[in-house]
């Protein structure tokens, strides 16, 4: 028998089993808890909380690793492309030379969308976000690509893979194009999967897009660090949606809206809107350094601190020295770049962001590659999503193999009203008998005027 957990509760002694992991992380298996206790636990956000266990990435957030099956995630940036770090995460391994070759041509012949599609796009509002269309349009690809019959449960996950690996591209480009009033650009098979994305969004017919290798390679490092980071938000809710066994494109769908959040994904777009306020505050960065520590103020310092690392996001340095490789490239200067950098050492210097453990994370430097690149600021977290999207497959198809999986339901301890009886109109008006108590007078909602529907 392994380590056990032994817990006191009203007298008795309880013994858990203790799970340990290939890297030494322990955990306490409480799965049969309230079986033998009657008790749950109680951890809001799940900072404590193991949701399963998994063989994809391994995060070690004191020391700032980051591993994908293993291999360190600063090797695939250096060595893989994103195709071949898809193809890790999902597969489970490097993939031999013709297995890549096959997994780049079915990726090619999924790049396109049904043309039914396109007339969706037309019916957003022209300011929609470009997570929202793609939240919809994702869920949308069911309609158009329904189960396939016949074949093997792997021989339709790897289908269906393929194409959303190939399509979530495609979309996120036409939705740019759309969103400009420009015709859509169509993926080309002679351009690989990062040099066909920049193609769609910026090639047109009376200016042809220079492809730059450069920069191809800095979009298939920038989609590397994105690729997958174990239980973060997007992921626990594409595993939870999952866990009902819906499709793999409304399971995504949860994640592209998760990912949205400016808590998580949206904050690379808030990074820069915070760089461009300081920017044009003229370049003072210790305000905005002031108001991050102040308790009275909502405002918090975009880019910087992070659930698991305690220390600097791994991510967040090769992020750094891929702008100024581009920027050099380019011969360019970006002066948010100068204030990002100023900005980090400001906080580094301050014992709060010590104390706090608080440094740049994934997306603090995300943004100022992504301008360099020609991606308009409501485009950032798309990229963070198609760049995470192998993460989610991977996270899903692992869950759904998983012969422990079951449908997630968290529990809950309940603090609100016990039993009471139903109150009558009448007496709830106040008309007959004793009024409602002052204080259980409840708030009045919908009391709001509300915008023209
Ligand atoms: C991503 O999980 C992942 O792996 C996510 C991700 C991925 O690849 O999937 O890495 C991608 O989402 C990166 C994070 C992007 N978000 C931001 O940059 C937004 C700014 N950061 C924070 O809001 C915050 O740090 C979170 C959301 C990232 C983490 O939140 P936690 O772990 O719930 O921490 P918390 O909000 O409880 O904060 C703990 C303390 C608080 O102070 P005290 O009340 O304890 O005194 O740290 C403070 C917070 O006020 N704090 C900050 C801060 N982040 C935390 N104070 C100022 N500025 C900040 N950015």
């Amino acid at each position: 028998m392994g380590e056990v957990a032994k817990l006191i509760l009203e007298g008795k002694t309880y013994e858990l089993p203790v799970v340990v992991g290939s890297e030494g992380e322990k955990a306490i298996d409480i799965s049969a808890l309230r079986a033998k206790t009657g008790y749950i636990t109680l951890d809001p956000g799940f900072a404590n909380t193991g949701s399963c266990q998994s063989a994809i990435t391994f995060m070690d957030g004191e020391k700032g690793i980051l591993r994908h099956r293993g291999i360190p995630v600063q090797e695939l940036a250096a060595k893989s492309s994103f195709v071949e770090t898809a193809f890790l995460l999902i597969n489970g391994r490097l993939p031999r030379r013709e297995e890549l070759k096959r997994f780049s041509q079915l990726l090619n012949e999924h790049s396109l969308v049904h043309e039914d599609l396109h007339s969706f796009y037309r019916l957003f509002p022209r300011e929609s976000h470009p997570m929202l269309i793609l939240a919809s349009m994702v869920t949308a690809l069911r309609a158009f690509y329904p189960r396939l019959v016949g074949l093997s449960q792997s021989e339709e996950i790897n289908i269906t893979v393929t194409r959303l690996l190939s399509k979530l591209r495609t979309m996120a480009a036409m939705s740019y194009k759309l969103s400009l009033g420009h015709r859509v650009i169509y993926p080309r098979p002679d351009l690989s999967y990062c040099a066909n994305f920049l193609n769609m969004m910026f090639d047109n017919p009376v200016r042809p897009y220079q492809l730059d290798d450069e920069l191809v390679k800095a979009l298939d490092v920038f989609w590397i660090l994105h690729a997958d980071h174990e239980q973060n938000c997007s992921t626990a809710a594409v595993r939870v949606v999952g866990s009902a066994r819906v499709n793999l494109y409304a399971a995504v769908s949860a994640g592209i809206a998760a990912l949205w959040g400016p808590l998580h994904g949206g904050a690379n777009q808030q990074v820069i809107e915070m760089l461009e306020q300081i920017q044009a505050g003229g370049g003072e960065v210790r305000p905005f350094i002031a108001r991050a520590k102040d308790k009275n103020d909502e405002f918090r310092l975009m880019g910087f601190g992070h659930r698991v690392y305690r220390t600097y996001d791994p991510r967040a340095q090769i992020m750094q020295d891929m702008c100024h490789r581009v920027l050099d490239k380019l011969q360019r200067q970006d002066p948010l770049l100068d204030i990002a950098k100023r900005l980090e050492e400001e906080a580094l210097k301050d014992s709060y962001f010590q104390d706090h453990n608080l440094y740049p994370n994934v997306d603090f430097y995300s943004g100022i590659l992504l301008r360099a690149l020609g991606i308009p600021n409501n485009m950032f977290t798309v990229m963070f999503a198609i760049g995470r999207l192998p993460g989610w497959i991977a996270q899903w198809k692992e869950s759904a193999q998983d012969p422990e999986w079951r449908i997630s339901r968290p529990r809950q301890v309940y603090v609100g009203q016990t039993e009471t009886r139903y109150v009558p109109m009448e007496a709830r008006d106040g008309k007959e008998g004793e009024a409602a108590e002052p204080q259980q007078r409840p708030s009045e909602p919908y009391s709001a005027v509300l915008p023209r529907p």
